[in-house]
């Protein structure tokens, strides 16, 4: 769990809701397009679940069609993705812990794996990949949504938002993660998989709600800032502030994460095994 800077549980309810707010309509329509019209899986893994939000959007889009799981590594997470299923009454759900940095000891396989925003946290990127393709079928589909955080801009020009995009982009590379990882991750992707479609969004963040995600994502990474000596206590002060004032702007605006959105199925599911 050290890997992952951002907050976890309850902290993160009101960051996450806003995140899936802005980007599942992007997502949605990627699966659509490029899952479900070509058919729908039986069975359904959504590794690092976070609080269940697109957990609970398959689980609808499945009913009486398959089931899905929830997987995080955090009980916290899981905890809040658990009640919101359960809330929606969704009863072909289920959800569990698990580390997808290491290989599952489990032989059920899934018709389909997704995981959005996960891989940019972990520093083994070709083990966790490894390990998702040996939980799918031999012709199951795997689904990954990942960022490219240089990408970011905003208007009218606050250096202070670029500041924070690349003091987080730091913070990454001083922990062995890359924020910034779309273009390689399709390398390491491809070492497992045939890539089958690819599509990239970036949404506009041009509400005072959209913006508050920068500066809730940036004073949950401070510390860790802090605690690697990339910044200090002051240059987070005068950046949290600028950012407020950005947020409150009326006609302020920033370009969201530019996500990859990449539909993938296995090479050869044997080859991997002991390779
Ligand atoms: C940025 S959140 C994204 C949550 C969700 N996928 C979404 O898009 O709303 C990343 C999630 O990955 C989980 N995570 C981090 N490392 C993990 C690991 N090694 N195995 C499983 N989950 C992990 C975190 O606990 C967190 O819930």
């Amino acid at each position: 769990m050290e890997n992952y800077k951002l907050s976890t549980g309850n902290v993160d309810e009101i960051r996450l809701d806003t995140l899936n707010s802005i980007y599942n309509p992007y997502s949605q329509r990627f699966i659509e397009k490029h899952l479900f019209n070509y058919h729908l899986p039986t069975s359904l893994l959504d590794i690092g679940c976070g609080h269940g939000h697109m957990t609970c959007y398959f689980a609808k889009q499945l009913v009486d069609v398959g089931r899905v799981t929830g997987q995080d590594n955090s009980e916290s997470q899981i905890l809040i993705a658990i009640n919101r299923a359960k809330v929606q009454n969704l009863r072909n759900t289920a959800f569990e812990i698990g580390d997808i940095s290491k290989p599952s000891s489990s032989v059920v396989k899934f018709s389909c794996t997704y995981s959005r925003f996960l891989l940019m946290h972990l520093s083994n990127k070709l083990e966790a990949i490894s390990n998702t393709a040996n939980l799918l079928d031999e012709d199951g589909i795997s689904i990954f949504e990942e960022p490219c955080l240089s990408s970011q801009f905003c208007h009218p020009y606050f250096p202070e938002f670029y500041r924070a995009n690349e003091l987080t982009i730091q913070l990454g590379k001083a922990s062995r993660l890359s924020y910034d990882s779309a273009v390689s991750l399709l390398e390491d992707i491809s070492k497992f998989y045939y890539i089958d479609a690819i599509e990239i969004s970036q949404p506009i963040l041009d509400t005072s709600i959209k913006k508050q995600i920068i500066l809730d994502s940036f004073l949950q990474i401070a510390p860790a800032l802090i605690n690697s000596r990339l910044t200090d206590d002051f240059e987070v002060k005068e950046i949290t502030s600028k950012l407020s004032e950005f947020v409150l702007a009326d006609s302020s605006f920033s370009g969201g994460l530019r996500v990859f959105h990449i539909k993938a199925r296995l090479k050869n599911y044997r080859g991997l095994v002991g390779s």
